[in-house]
């Protein structure tokens, strides 16, 4: 398997490194319009800790979204399931930092995965703490599970969103209005915009997402970072709500768990097989990576991985 796995790696990255149609890299935080449209990168985990990559796959990118589901499973541990009375589990069937549905709903965030939700969940991690003090946590838990410390935010990035993301200052001041903030909007934001901006490589990624795919356990060292239960459920919403209102057409595609972030990378995971972290900085009018999302239909379609069936 790990000798066909090398090959696909190999065949995906040449098909689609001159791939004329790219999409176009996000620019509403100025740092990551700077990102060279070329770069590809793929790297694939297995239980036994063997990693197979391809491309540009050690070079750091903004991880953006993809944090929410790593915010997620901490917030998880903290508060357990109370995260649930303040945060739904629906797909909203709307763009990442859409307000529609939050007015409508009274402040109550569709889910964890879309920008409202997951600036309750920052609220939630921040608490009565210092932000610099929530944003030290997040890095060294995603350290932590990536077992690598060179992992880091990029400062540049974060001060970018920091000075340009308005509306998630206007999700933010929707969700204080309606309650469901306990700190006040520009300390929740900054915690936000900073895990957004922790940057990562592909092979960093597929490790720090490995837990994901093996029921919550990190199984090369057998340490348990979620339960089996609360591991389930992760997956599930990155299944439902992943890839915002891409994420129908994603689960037609693709077939297996996985989030998105507008610097183009998507964390995937592949029960009891796999994770596998992928980078095109391209986006598709979702948000979404195009060949990104092009290279893991590939990937799952030619190793026959699904969680629909086989
Ligand atoms: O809040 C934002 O808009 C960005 N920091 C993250 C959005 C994002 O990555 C959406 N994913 N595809």
């Amino acid at each position: 398997m790990k000798q066909r796995l090398r090959a696909v790696l190999n065949e995906i990255e040449v098909e689609l490194k001159n791939a004329t149609t790219r999409g176009k890299v996000a620019d509403y935080i100025p740092p990551l319009a700077q990102v060279d449209p070329a770069k590809f990168g793929i790297a694939v985990m297995l239980h036994d800790g063997t990693l197979i990559s391809a491309g540009d796959a050690q070079e750091k990118f903004s991880i953006q979204s993809i944090s929410k589901v790593f915010a997620l499973t901490l917030a998880l541990g903290k508060r357990g399931d109370a995260i649930w009375h303040r945060v739904g589990r629906e797909p909203s069937g709307d763009p990442f930092n859409s307000s529609i549905l939050l007015e409508l709903e009274k402040g109550m965030p569709r889910n964890p995965f879309i920008n409202a939700g997951a600036i309750v969940i920052s609220d939630i991690l921040l608490s009565s703490h210092q932000p610099r003090e929530t944003i030290g946590e997040i890095v060294r838990f995603v350290q932590s599970i990536a077992e690598d410390d060179d992992i880091y935010i990029d400062e540049v990035v974060a001060k970018a969103e920091d000075r340009t993301g308005f509306n998630n200052a206007a999700l933010a001041n929707l969700l204080k209005a309606n309650k469901n903030l306990d700190n006040l909007p520009p300390h929740v934001l900054g915690v936000y915009h900073h895990q957004c901006a922790l940057a990562m490589s592909c092979e960093q990624l597929a490790c720090a997402g490995l837990f994901l795919s093996a029921s919550g356990r990190n199984p090369i060292s057998n340490h348990r970072i979620v339960s089996v239960e609360r591991a389930l459920r992760i997956n599930a919403l990155m299944m439902t709500c992943g890839h915002y209102d891409g994420s129908g057409d994603f689960a037609f595609r693709v077939g297996v768990p996985a989030k998105s972030g507008v610097g183009g990378g998507i964390l995937a995971t592949v029960p009891g097989i796999a994770s596998i972290a992928v980078w095109s900085p391209g986006l598709n009018q979702h948000g979404n990576s195009l060949l990104g999302t092009r290279a893991l239909e590939l990937l799952c379609r030619r190793m026959g991985w699904s969680i629909f069936g086989r």
